[in-house]
């Protein structure tokens, strides 16, 4: 139903992000989207790029007087390093002596470059990493933005908090408001709830990351523990008209249905792969063995990431509800859920 396109290299003029199957009559907000790309730059651990770009958007297509139409939106977020690299990734062939070209044939182990060169056929992972660059997702977090909108014009909210970096972890469960209010504070450098954990993280040592594994409630520790200790035990509330859990451990979602419980999902990530104590690699062309490439970098992309992943929670989120209540506008959005909303009190 919510289909979404990102375009754009890392230091490309600018990134682009298309959203289609949002219905008409969503009041849109142009400084909301940009208040989320702001949170996405902000945040311990972040690079040099952070200080050169103030992202915003730009809105081009499928939004009208303030409102989704029920056309395709189209959105341009500026990369202002594009003005470091017109020449190094222009659009025309390179000029007869390719002495601009910035070029990177040192492939970082743990990075998208050497299995993406391999797969494009390109002896030089410049074009690869450009695309593979978590730039990407400031045009995510965009489009997430929009998905977020939808959502909360019916009553969802999405938050993230910071659980873990290195080996320092936090060892109690925020309530729902702690968590609010931290994804939302600007000020907090890695968006964890305890002051004290947070300052402990910040001491660990360098540990930028992307996904690798995605959680939902207790997740694997649930795959270890006997059925008595993960099922969550259902209770009715007379006064509310409501079922619920004893506790949350299925995260929300019980056969692959959200069951009126948080939805709690846990993202894992890997630590950084550029780093300046420079791994072993091979040369892209001559073969031989070399120390990676090093190029401006994060140190630590777990504040940035969980932007990223709030976005993403967004959109899949938005689609599912998208699936089930269907509808072209706004409005017939909502009679269709909350027809189905007066189903379930009357069960
Ligand atoms: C918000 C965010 C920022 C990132 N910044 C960097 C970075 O500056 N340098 C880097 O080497 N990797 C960075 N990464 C991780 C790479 O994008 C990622 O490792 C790479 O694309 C390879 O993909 P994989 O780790 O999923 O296999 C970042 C990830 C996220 C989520």
């Amino acid at each position: 139903m919510l289909r979404f396109y990102t375009a754009g290299e890392s230091h490309g003029q600018a990134l682009l992000a298309f959203l289609s199957g949002l219905p008409a009559g969503l009041p849109i907000d142009l400084e909301f989207i940009n208040r989320e790309l702001h949170r996405r730059q902000l945040g311990y651990g972040r690079g040099g790029r952070q200080k050169i770009e103030k992202d915003r958007a730009d809105i081009f297509a499928g939004v009208r007087h303030g409102q989704s139409i029920g056309a395709p939106i189209a959105l341009r977020i500026e990369n202002r390093d594009w003005a470091n690299w017109e020449t190094i990734l222009a659009v025309e062939a390179y000029p007869e002596d390719d002495s601009t070209a910035k070029k990177l044939v040192a492939p970082r182990p743990g990075h998208a470059d050497l299995a993406g060169s391999q797969k494009f056929n390109f002896h030089d992972a410049r074009y690869i990493l450009e695309r593979a660059s978590a730039r990407e997702t400031a045009a995510r977090v965009a489009a997430g933005a929009l998905a977020k909108t939808l959502l909360r014009a019916l009553g969802t909210e999405i938050a993230s908090h910071t659980i873990q970096v290195g080996h320092t972890r936090i060892d109690r469960a925020p309530t729902w408001d702690e968590i609010q209010t931290i994804s939302n504070d600007l000020e907090s450098p890695l968006r964890c709830v305890d002051p004290a954990v947070q300052d402990k993280m910040k001491a660990e040592v360098m540990s930028v990351q992307a996904v690798k594994g995605v959680e939902i409630g207790a997740g694997i520790l649930a795959a270890g523990s006997l059925g008595s200790e993960v099922q969550d035990e259902i209770f009715y509330d007379n006064a509310t008209h409501r079922f619920s859990r004893s506790s949350n451990r299925a995260g929300g979602l019980e056969g692959g249905i959200t069951n009126g419980e948080d939805v709690v999902v846990r993202g894992y990530l890997k630590p950084i792969s550029t780093l300046r104590r420079a791994l072993k690699t091979a040369n892209m062309v001559t073969k031989e063995p070399v120390q990676a490439a090093y190029e401006r970098s994060d140190w630590c992309v777990v504040p940035a990431g969980a932007v990223a992943a709030e976005a993403m929670v967004a959109l899949v989120l938005a689609d599912a509800f998208l699936q089930k209540f269907g509808g072209d506008s706004l409005q017939e959005l909502r009679r269709n859920f909350e027809g189905y909303a007066r189903q379930i009190h009357d069960f």
